[in-house]
């Protein structure tokens, strides 16, 4: 590994690591731990946990789209206490980092899932996926609404250990993005996580029908990347002290790379994983080697690295290093054009 100090913060958590599972890829990390050591990760950010059992939305559910994939699984899952005593139970004796990813249908709902996990130890954070339709407001999502998105994250932070950072988890799928992100930190957001899927749907030209039971689904994979780099940006503009969590078709360190230029402190994977279940530890490894390669000596150096202000004399056109200048040694076909 190259000589790159990887540790990150978000909020009060400090990760040895930037690179974390997405909700929903790695169920709650056993069965990615066949393929590596869970705990060199960041963290494992468990799939969205309800109060309730749940069964999902009807099958088919999964459909494949160019450059990434739809699905409408409808946050499936064994309910909240069948997580405690089984899932988080395991993690907590593998010694793994855990953020806890909640959901729900109402602001009660999500108050009573942080109420039971006030007490619990293991949970070393706790994303608030908020792109779940709030049954009380005629099925609007509540990350579509300014208020909505604060109600329940200010919800959570009330109900939770104040020493346990609270990440908002954004949609793509509103006009500000910004708008939103400003009205769950001034709820208590100690970060945010960018960006859930966004919302898609394909027709199967055989059957002449929707190819997903549910009809529409959320897309992920790389078809979604440039939007959530997108949605990073202008965040991290906008909030430049706030810690974001980056998601959104990242395959390798250098799609990784993207994010923390963007102003990400730490990266989640999840659509490579179904057919790379090592790609967690991979594009770890990868993003140390890009950032050494670029002449950054940590991480927490290259985030937000691409707001800086324009060089003022134009550049010879060549790759730049982290200080800037044009740089000799590094490899061109991924540098080309950075500047100049
Ligand atoms: C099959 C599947 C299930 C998902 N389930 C959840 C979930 O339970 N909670 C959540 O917040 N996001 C969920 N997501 C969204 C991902 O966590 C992530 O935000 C999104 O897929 C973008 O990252 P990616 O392109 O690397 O997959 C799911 C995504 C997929 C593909």
């Amino acid at each position: 590994m190259p000589d790159v100090d990887m540790t990150t913060r978000l909020g009060a958590l400090e990760l040895p690591s930037p690179v974390l599972t997405a909700s929903g890829c790695a169920a709650a990390g056993r069965e990615l731990d066949q393929f590596f050591d869970i705990t060199e990760i960041g963290a494992v950010v468990t799939k969205s946990i309800m109060l309730n059992p749940r069964s999902g939305r009807p099958t088919p559910r999964m459909a494949e789209t160019p450059s990434g994939m739809l699905n409408s699984i409808g946050l499936q899952g064994p309910g909240i206490e069948a997580f405690l005593d089984n899932d988080l139970e395991w993690l907590r004796a593998r010694g793994a980092r855990t953020v806890v990813s909640i959901a729900g249908g109402s602001v009660d709902e999500y108050t009573r899932l942080a109420s039971k996990l006030r007490h619990v130890s293991e949970v070393a954070a706790i994303e608030v996926n908020i792109s779940c339709p709030n049954v009380e407001d005629r099925g609007q999502v509540f990350a579509c609404r300014a208020g909505s998105a604060a109600d329940v994250v200010s919800a959570v932070r009330r109900n939770t250990n104040p020493g346990v950072p609270v990440l908002a988890k954004l949609s793509p799928d509103v006009t500000d993005i910004v708008e939103i992100a400003q009205a769950v930190v001034d709820a208590g957001a100690d970060g945010l996580s960018l960006i859930n899927t966004l919302l898609g749907m394909v027709i199967d030209t055989d059957t002449l029908r929707p190819a997903l039971a549910g009809v529409t689904g959320g897309l992920s994979g790389p078809a979604i990347r440039p939007v959530a780099v997108r949605c990073v940006y202008q965040v991290h503009a906008a909030l430049p002290d706030v810690p974001i969590l980056g998601m959104g078709g990242i395959r390798t360190g250098l799609d990784a790379l993207e994010f923390v230029l963007a102003g990400a402190s730490a990266v989640s994977v999840g659509t490579v994983t179904f057919h790379d279940p090592s790609a967690p530890l991979r594009v770890a490894r990868e993003l140390a080697v890009a950032l050494a390669e670029r002449g950054f000596g940590s991480l927490e150096e290259a985030v937000g690295f691409a707001h800086r202000a324009p060089d003022p004399e134009p550049a010879s056109g060549g790759p730049v290093s982290a200080h800037g200048a044009p740089d000799e040694d590094a490899d061109d076909t991924v540098a080309a054009g950075a500047e100049g």
